[in-house]
């Protein structure tokens, strides 16, 4: 039987009437290794998603470049018709080269051909959220995002995108976006050990604007730390457990989109929807990225 997950723990995009879970699910693990081609079992990648939306799970985290084009066929596969309150959301403005690498792809033409990709894969006539993808996986870098934003409000005019949101921006990034539309979603890195956006997390919050960190496990090399460890053993969690539920006391605008290949850790994760974590665990918690620093 799914895990299911708590259904009360909601979060509703601004200005849409799009309403999911707290706790949702990052599909980029689902393609093969390096997020490169097919996955070594493609049986168990549908038997990941089919379970997350059998335990309440109704925010799905994707992009066409994953694979490239797999992770959106595996998606269409175990999913198509979606359920109606399913929320994909899907983002552009990078591509894979050849040798595995992650390059820009924010030309008008790249970002239109990106859309248009990820139509055709997810099997949508209209993309619920598109996230504008602009700065490195480990940081965002200033500059002017007008470009970009400027074709994607475009395409949204056109009805091929429903909400825009940003991926790898700074606050800076941010407010010049809002003067161009509305923005419901910021995906930056985040997790225990990587909390550089803790004053833009607050800012968001007071905007009512999700925030949705990747990598909350810590991404290809999950979080490690002793501390973690002793805090799960208390608990009767697991890390990764409380690396989750430390996320969603964080903030109450914080999405979860944890990754994973793996129906037995899928479960594991949805479960750490349910786990309090007393003040005394949260402040050893806590102190964990102060330990890096120093
Ligand atoms: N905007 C961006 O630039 C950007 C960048 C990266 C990711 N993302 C998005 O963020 C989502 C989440 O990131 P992510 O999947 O890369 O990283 P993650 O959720 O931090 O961690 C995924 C890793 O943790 C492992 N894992 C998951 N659950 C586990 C458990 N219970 N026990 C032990 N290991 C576990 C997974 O391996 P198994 O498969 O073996 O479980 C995988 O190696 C992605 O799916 C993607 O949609 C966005």
């Amino acid at each position: 039987m799914a895990t299911q997950i708590d259904l009360s723990n909601t979060f509703t995009l601004p200005g849409t009437s799009m309403t999911v879970n707290r706790m949702g699910y990052g599909a980029m693990q689902l393609a093969g290794p390096h997020v490169w081609g097919p996955p070594r079992d493609p049986e168990a990648a549908v038997a990941v998603l089919r379970e997350a939306v059998k335990a309440g799970v109704d925010h799905i985290d994707t992009s066409d470049f994953y694979g490239p084009h797999v992770t959106n066929q595996i998606i269409k596969r175990a999913l198509h018709p979606y359920p109606d309150r399913l929320v994909i959301v899907t983002k552009v403005g990078a591509r894979r080269g050849q040798d595995k690498s992650w390059i820009h792809a924010l030309s008008r033409q790249e970002l239109i051909d990106g859309v248009h990709d990820n139509l055709r894969n997810l099997g949508l006539d209209s993309l619920d959220v598109v996230n504008l993808r602009v700065g490195g996986v480990m940081g965002p870098s200033e500059g002017s995002i007008k470009e970009p934003l400027t074709v994607l409000t475009e395409l949204k005019q056109q009805g091929l995108i429903r909400h825009l949101g940003l991926s790898n921006v700074t606050p800076g990034q941010l407010a010049e976006a809002q003067a161009i539309t509305e923005i419901v979603c910021i995906q930056n890195l985040y997790n225990l050990a990587h909390r550089n956006d803790e004053r833009f997390i607050e800012n968001l919050a007071g905007q009512g604007i999700a925030y949705v960190p990747f990598f909350p496990l810590g991404g290809f090399n999950p979080l490690q730390s002793a501390t973690l460890d002793t805090v799960a053993v208390s608990l009767e969690a697991t890390p990764m457990q409380v690396s989750l539920a430390w996320l969603l006391r964080r903030s109450p605008n914080i999405l979860l989109i944890p990754g994973t290949s793996s129906v037995e850790h899928l479960r594991e994760n949805l479960k750490a929807a349910a786990l309090q974590l007393p003040p005394e665990s949260i402040a050893q918690l806590d102190a964990i990225a102060e330990a890096q620093e120093r």
